[in-house]
C-alpha cells in the first residue's frame, strides 16, 4: 500500500479539515446517545415518554452517529494511506482506540433495542459511568494524533 503515499496531493490538508468536522459530529452524537439513555431509563416502558425516547435515540443513531463515523473512517483511512501512517506506533495505537470506540457505538446501538423493548438492564450508575468512554478515547485519540509522543 506503500504506492498510496502523497495520492491526496494538495487535497490533503481539505481532507484532514473534513475528517475533524465529522470526527466533531461523531462525537457529538457518542456524547448525546448515551445521555439520552440516561433520561429513557427513567421512564416507564410503553408510556408516551418512553415512546419519544426511542424516536429520539432512533433519530440520533441514523443521522448523526452512522454517516459520521462512516464518513470519518474512510477519510481517516484515506489521510493514512496518504502519510503512510501504518506501523507507526502513534497512528497503531488510535486505531486501537478507533476501533474500540466503533466497537462502544456498537454496544450502544444493541443496547437501546434493548431499552425499546421495555428493559432496563444497567444501574443508572454505570450507565453513567459509561458515559465517560467517549470523552476519555477522544483526549487520549487527540494526544496521539497532535502530541505524537511515540
Ligand atoms: C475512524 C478512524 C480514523 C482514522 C483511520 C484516522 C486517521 C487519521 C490520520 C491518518 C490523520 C492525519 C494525521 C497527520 O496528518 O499527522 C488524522 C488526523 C486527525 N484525526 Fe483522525 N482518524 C480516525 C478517527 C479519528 C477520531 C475518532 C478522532 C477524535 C476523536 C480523530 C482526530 C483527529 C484529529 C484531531 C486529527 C488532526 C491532527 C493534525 O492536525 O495533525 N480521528 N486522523
Amino acid at each position: 500500500m506503500s504506492n498510496l503515499i502523497g495520492f491526496l496531493g494538495n487535497a490533503y490538508p481539505w481532507v484532514k479539515a473534513a475528517h475533524v468536522t465529522f470526527v466533531i459530529f461523531w462525537m457529538a452524537g457518542l456524547f448525546l446517545l448515551p445521555r439520552f439513555y440516561v433520561y429513557h431509563h427513567a421512564t416507564s416502558p410503553g408510556s408516551v415518554e418512553d415512546r419519544n425516547w426511542i424516536e429520539r435515540e432512533a433519530r440520533v443513531r441514523s443521522i448523526i452517529l452512522t454517516p459520521a463515523m462512516v464518513v470519518v473512517w474512510i477519510l481517516g483511512l484515506a489521510l493514512a494511506f496518504h502519510i503512510g501512517a501504518f506501523g507507526q506506533h502513534w497512528f497503531d495505537a488510535k486505531l486501537l482506540l478507533v476501533v474500540l470506540l466503533t466497537g462502544y457505538q456498537g454496544w450502544l446501538g444493541g443496547y437501546g433495542r434493548k431499552l425499546a423493548d421495555g428493559k432496563r438492564p444497567l444501574a443508572n450508575k454505570t450507565l453513567r459511568f459509561l458515559n465517560e468512554v467517549p470523552g476519555i478515547a477522544t483526549a487520549l485519540i487527540v494526544v496521539l494524533v497532535i502530541v505524537k509522543p511515540f
